[in-house]
């Protein structure tokens, strides 16, 4: 039994080490030197990534890939992706490769529109409070300037404060549902701030409205925070193609493809379990690209999963048909991307990931991602209808394995080589590589 440790944040990062291997692990030694293999040795740069947390021990890789190939409205780009699992980049760029021969991917901004919140109790009569915030509104934004004014020189800022009572749902609650433009930032900072001043001025400027009783002064602030559900942020990504110019896979007609592909779309719109897994194909894309230019792919999850659900019932975020013999599949889904603050000019590779989408603004980046998971999405289901998903899977897979069973460089390729004409589960990788070891 280990017993919990006072002030652990303030021990040096050696203490925290030693600390952690001792008590936590059973080979304290080849802990610390798991941990120390992955300091970078570049001081300045390990302490750049030591600094982005607490009580950071040392880094965590993910790979980092490049999907190429991706024309978006008549645009080529090379996809930056960070992700481990190991079929999502090939099946991007596969993806990508397909629809540049069939027009591209073609992008729509449907809205650009962030959301914030101040919650609070008020206990009172609601007219009266719907009169005191007209009064108070413009106060309340007045009392934002400082912070409202570089947005606001860049076109952007706070687009409305509205008063919503919500006393239908929890007795005396009401909220001020606030809105903003953000930009080319994410906007959490900006967005957090602005709702702590609103707050701020909503209780002060209560106390002093002689209309309200005592009771009702006395408004109880419950949290200011922005909301990671954005309906209005939306992007839509598109690819179309005649039917025919689907061409035959793994034996079936252009037709019978574009139909099933449909199929499994529609079937995702009303199956909340297989709708959960069709999104999260999306995910693999999307979340790839965002943890990549260093953007929050949490908010991202958060935001989608309830865009899914906005109509009562989980369902697909992408849709399929076939009209006038042309084949279309398209992705709507809020994105709340930067371009700037954040990491973005802290954290080298998402510099550089962002110098290889070619510098975006948010809206460019907002197309980029959708695109990406529209593509991953397309590869998915593509595989589900036609070879199955374990086929592609396992191809990409068995070097997971090969590397689990300590395969030496000469093994791997002659085992690559064998499942190109083989199926690979893991059983029977395991089988061949065993056979392969026997026979030296
Ligand atoms: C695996 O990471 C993602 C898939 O399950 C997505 C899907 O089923 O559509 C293959």
């Amino acid at each position: 039994m280990t017993t919990p440790i006072e002030g652990f944040s303030k021990l040096s990062k050696e203490d925290k080490i030693n600390w952690i291997a001792q008590h936590y692990t059973q080979h304290p030694k080849e802990t610390i030197a798991v941990i120390k293999q992955y300091w970078n040795e570049d001081e300045k740069l390990q302490n750049l990534h030591d600094e982005f947390i607490e009580n950071t021990i040392t880094n965590f890789y993910l790979p980092l890939g490049i999907a190429p190939n991706f024309l978006i409205n008549n645009k080529l780009y090379a996809i930056p992706m960070a992700i481990e699992e190991s079929s999502v980049v090939a099946a991007a760029s596969k993806a990508a490769k397909f629809w540049q021969t069939r027009g591209g991917f073609k992008t729509t901004i449907l809205g650009t529109e962030k959301v914030g919140q101040v919650h609070f109790m008020y206990h009172g009569d609601s007219e009266k409070l719907t009169k005191f915030f007209k009064l108070v509104k413009p106060r309340l934004i007045n009392s934002v300037a400082p912070i409202v004014k570089n947005m606001e020189k860049r076109g952007g800022g706070i687009k409305n404060i509205e008063l919503r009572d919500k006393t239908s749902d929890l007795d005396d609650y009401f909220q001020l549902h606030c809105t903003f433009e953000t930009l080319d930032a994410m906007g959490a900072n900006f967005i957090n701030s602005c709702l702590e001043g609103f707050a701020q001025s909503l209780k002060e400027e209560a106390l002093c409205y002689e209309k309200f009783t005592d009771t009702e002064k006395d408004i109880e602030i419950v949290m200011s925070i922005l909301s990671n559900y954005i309906p209005n942020c939306v992007v839509k990504a598109e690819v179309s193609c005649p039917v025919s110019d689907l061409k035959a896979h793994h034996g079936i007609t252009a037709e019978d493809f574009a139909k099933k592909i449909v199929r499994a779309v529609n079937i995702a719109k009303v199956e909340p379990y297989r709708a959960v897994t069709h999104n999260k194909g999306i995910m693999n894309g999307i979340d790839a690209v965002v943890l990549a230019t260093g953007n929050d792919f949490r908010a991202i999850e958060a935001g989608a999963h309830a865009y899914a659900s906005k109509d009562g019932r989980y369902t697909s975020l992408t849709h399929a048909n076939i009209e006038n013999g042309i084949f279309k599949f398209w992705i709507e889904i809020p994105l709340a991307l930067g371009t700037v603050g954040g990491l973005t000019t802290l954290h080298p590779l998402v510099k550089l990931a962002l110098e290889i989408l070619q510098n975006p603004t948010a809206k460019e980046l907002m197309q980029i991602v959708a695109v990406a998971g529209l593509a991953q999405n397309f590869g998915a289901v593509r595989s589900l209808v036609t070879t199955g998903i374990q086929q592609g899977h396992m191809k990409m897979h068995l070097l997971n394995i090969l590397n689990q069973l300590g395969a030496t460089e000469d093994e791997k390729i002659n085992l690559i080589d064998y499942f190109k004409k083989h199926t690979a589960s893991h059983s029977a990788v395991v089988e061949a590589f065993k056979e392969l070891r026997n026979k030296k």
